[in-house]
């Protein structure tokens, strides 16, 4: 039988330079669409899918996520004191258990496969587990992991969540070689991070979604450096194509947001701000304001 995925990988070590200066001193992912913090929508994900323990990959400077999902017993009490129990309600979403999350330094920023490699002690080595790259964040009415966890019950192996892309930008994303395309899964035979111009073995790119096989975290003590000099994950997962457990690629069903853009920064939160019923009508009527103030100006 195969075994339930129940760790997840956060890296969160990035210094998040494209957000100066407000990455200063705030981390990336405590960044707030609409109310919630980047990070909130990962942890939210994750917990969806079935993950009970949480593993962050930080770096100098991210003690704020720390003090995010601890408890905050003066705040809660003038709270209950107040009689504000739907903020209370709120907060308990930011809450972990004793021993659920734990937290492992990267002390040198050698790319994404570094930083998961980093957490190579706390997975078994007959255990699966996922990574999530709370940069990406998607809009989905089944969370995208909880997607795969469904689907990886079938075939096992490794997945990736993937997407098309339009074919100038995939030489940002680790890119995939399809063998077999099965619908909404696709069988890899080979995988390129971040090729040059033209270069693209497909327009499948990956995002930040994955279940991957703990032989990945073997693979990762092996490879050389990669695309930009950095350890990268795309190659260890790469190295499984030829194993019997295989390497897949999941198209999910979802919106994916670049939010370590600033540009898809801004997408995501009129998107959510969209969504949430509080907000809708008031933001709904700016943007057709703004819109319709563009047409007459032309
Ligand atoms: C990382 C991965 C890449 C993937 C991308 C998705 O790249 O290395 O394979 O396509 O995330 O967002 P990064 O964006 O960190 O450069």
């Amino acid at each position: 039988m195969k075994r339930k995925v129940t760790k997840a990988i956060f890296p969160v070590a990035g210094m998040g330079t494209r957000f100066l200066p407000a990455t200063k001193s705030v981390p990336k992912e405590i960044m707030t669409l609409v109310d919630r913090p980047l990070i909130q929508y990962a942890i939210d994900e994750a917990r969806a899918a079935g993950i009970k323990e949480f593993i962050f990959v930080t770096s100098r400077g991210k003690g704020a996520l720390e003090d995010y999902f601890d408890h905050s017993p003066v705040l809660e009490e003038e709270l209950r004191r107040k009689g504000k129990d739907d903020l209370l309600e709120v907060l308990e979403t930011t809450n972990m258990d004793s021993g659920a999350i734990a937290y492992i330094r990267q002390h040198k920023a050698l790319g994404l496969g570094h930083a998961v490699w980093c957490a190579r002690r706390l997975i078994a080595s007959d255990e699966p587990f996922a990574v999530i790259l709370p940069d990406d964040v998607i809009a989905a009415d089944r969370p995208c992991l909880q997607q795969m966890v469904e689907a990886y019950a079938e075939t096992g192996g490794n997945m990736v969540a993937a997407m098309e892309v339009a074919p100038e930008k995939a030489s940002s994303y680790g890119v995939l070689d399809v063998a077999d395309d099965m619908g909404s899964m696709v069988k890899v035979q080979g995988m390129v991070e971040k090729p040059k111009a033209g270069e693209a073995p497909s327009n499948l790119a990956v995002i930040g979604r994955y279940i991957l096989s703990p032989t990945v975290l073997k693979n990762l003590n092996k490879i050389k450096r990669g695309a930009g000099g950095e350890i990268q994950l795309t190659d260890a997962i790469a190295k499984e194509i030829d194993s019997k457990r295989g390497v897949y690629g999941y198209r999910f069903r979802g919106q994916r947001f670049d939010c370590g853009s600033k540009s898809g920064f801004l997408q995501a939160t009129v998107a959510f701000g969209l969504d949430r019923e509080d907000l809708r009508d008031d933001l709904s009527a700016y943007l057709h304001d703004v819109v319709n103030m563009g047409k007459a100006a032309e």
